[in-house]
């Protein structure tokens, strides 16, 4: 069966990216990288992207008079590589309200917080802060609302009393790169449904779409 065509979106180091692509290496996963786009020109990940045989290209934000002319641009690169699945990764750019809805149900994004708690910026440091014990990170929808799309999948990690937090990041992220995958196979597999903003996930354990992890 053809495999399901993925863009990625990043504008720094790419370890997602890195992850992502790792995984689509194996002959049986059912997704390919078809590109991968930055909106900073000496973002990491597109070094590492380029190493890997995987497309590359930058669109500097900083070139359009407005969000949305530079969406624009980018979902134009996106479909001249027949993408069907926009993946964000990092990518630290606001869209306009046009590209999740041109890429509505096919654009996802992750984020080092268990949702609905701790949007925005700085969310490891949120959740010390609020005395959370345990965070993590979810793989939502992308729609209009920063980060409140319906959600498809967690991970949860225990958030410890010597926490600073780069050593949450790092906890969280570490489950971030078994996460991410896990559910673009998913989408490959034409499992993923949304229904009245809740998501479903046929043919996997009810379980599978919760991620725990205790290690330090
Ligand atoms: C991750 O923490 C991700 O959850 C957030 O941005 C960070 C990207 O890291 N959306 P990387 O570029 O994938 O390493």
């Amino acid at each position: 069966m053809a495999k399901l065509k993925v863009g990625i979106l990043i504008s720094g180091r790419g370890s997602n990216m890195t992850a992502l692509i790792g995984a689509a290496k194996a002959a049986d996963y059912p997704a390919e990288i078809a590109v991968v786009v930055s909106n900073v020109s000496d973002a990491a990940g597109l070094d590492i992207a380029k190493a890997a045989g995987v497309a590359a290209v930058a669109i500097p934000h900083k070139g359009f008079p407005d969000r949305e002319s530079f969406d624009k641009a980018v979902s134009a690169e996106l479909e001249r590589r027949g993408v069907q699945l926009v993946v964000l990764a990092g990518f630290l750019r606001i869209f306009s309200p046009w590209f999740p809805q041109r890429w509505r149900d096919r654009l996802i994004n992750i984020h080092p917080s268990l949702l609905p708690s701790f949007k925005g910026l700085h969310v490891q440091q949120q959740a010390i802060d609020a005395g959370a014990r345990i965070s993590g990170c979810t793989v939502h929808f992308v729609t209009a609302d920063l980060d409140a799309g319906p959600i498809i999948a967690q991970a949860a990690v225990p958030v410890l009393p010597d926490d600073t937090a780069d050593i949450l990041a790092a906890r969280i992220l570490r489950q971030e790169h078994r996460l991410y995958p896990m559910v673009v196979r998913w989408f490959a597999e034409a499992r993923i449904g949304v229904k009245d903003g809740r998501v479903s996930v046929s043919g996997v354990p009810p379980a599978a779409t919760l991620l725990f992890s205790a290690e330090p």
